[in-house]
């Protein structure tokens, strides 16, 4: 106890003493406060970023009535995938990058670019284009965070997907070149290899 009490009394010295110490000591404390303050924030605003209700308040007229349509929001084993599990990686540097690149959709947003149903279709192949190149340059990772071959019990498969499946594990193919429009429409698909 009594050492315990010391150590509260030489740390009180430290901080008070007036010395270049003191700076030093109220400087750590200062900075460890603010650190953990910039950090909850930081995470506030990482975890708010991603959620459903965030991506709604823009692609409520768009996207979202046709994602509440489809398996990947409800089904029967209640595992929900939401657009952030598909849409924003898990891996922090390219997470960051997708992050700084959506400032593009802030500034979309706020020109209109895509305000209306018919502004929004005529836009929608050319966002696809570049969703699908993204996945098809990462292996398709968002959904293999969910999905794995491994996991996946073939015996309770349609053959169809057996024979594919089989097949895309020698040649190298990736879901989202054969699994496009699972979440919501598809857009315009005129020229798309295999459509
Ligand atoms: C401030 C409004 C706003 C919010 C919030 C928002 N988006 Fe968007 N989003 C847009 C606009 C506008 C575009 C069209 C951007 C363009 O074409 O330049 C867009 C485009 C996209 C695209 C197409 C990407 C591309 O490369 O063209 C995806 C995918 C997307 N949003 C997903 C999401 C997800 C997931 C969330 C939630 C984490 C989200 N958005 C939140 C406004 C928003
Ligand atoms: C957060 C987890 C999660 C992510 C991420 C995810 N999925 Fe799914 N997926 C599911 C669940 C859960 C089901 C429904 C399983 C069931 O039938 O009960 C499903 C169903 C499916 C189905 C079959 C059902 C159908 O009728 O469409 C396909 C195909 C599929 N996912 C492909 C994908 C692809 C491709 C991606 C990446 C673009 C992806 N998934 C991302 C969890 C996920
Ligand atoms: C070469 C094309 C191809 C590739 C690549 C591919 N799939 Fe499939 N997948 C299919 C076909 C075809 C079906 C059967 C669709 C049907 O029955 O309507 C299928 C079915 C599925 C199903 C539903 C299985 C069932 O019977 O309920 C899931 C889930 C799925 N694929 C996920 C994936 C995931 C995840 C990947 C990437 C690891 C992937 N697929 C890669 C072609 C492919
Ligand atoms: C299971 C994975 C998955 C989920 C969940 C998902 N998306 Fe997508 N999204 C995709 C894929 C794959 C594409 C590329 C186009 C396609 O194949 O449909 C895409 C494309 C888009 C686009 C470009 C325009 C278009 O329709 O192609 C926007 C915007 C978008 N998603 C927003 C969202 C928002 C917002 C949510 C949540 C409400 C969401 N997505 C949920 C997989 C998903």
């Amino acid at each position: 106890m009594n050492k315990v009490l010391l150590l509260v009394k030489k740390s009180w010295q430290f901080l008070c003493h007036p010395s270049a110490k003191l700076s030093a000591g109220l400087l750590l404390i200062v900075g460890f406060i603010a650190a953990l303050v910039l950090h909850g924030t930081y995470s506030a605003t990482m975890e708010y970023t991603s959620t459903l209700e965030f991506c709604s308040s823009c692609h409520t007229n768009d996207v979202v009535p046709e994602y509440q349509e489809s398996v990947h929001f409800s089904n029967a084993s209640g595992v929900q995938a939401d657009c952030a599990s598909c849409h924003l990686p898990k891996e922090f540097v390219p997470k960051m990058t997708r992050k700084i690149q959506a400032s593009r959709e802030v500034f979309a947003h706020f020109t209109g670019k895509v305000d209306t149903p018919e502004k929004f279709n005529a836009h929608r192949r050319e966002m696809a284009e570049r969703e699908w190149a993204r996945m098809e340059a990462n292996d398709s990772q968002e959904c293999r965070n969910c999905h794995t071959q491994e996991s996946m019990e073939l015996s309770e498969q349609s053959l169809l997907a057996v024979k594919n499946h089989t097949a895309a594990e020698k040649n190298g193919e990736t879901c989202i070149q054969c699994h496009k429009g699972i979440a919501h429409k598809l857009p315009d698909m005129t020229g798309v290899p295999g459509w």
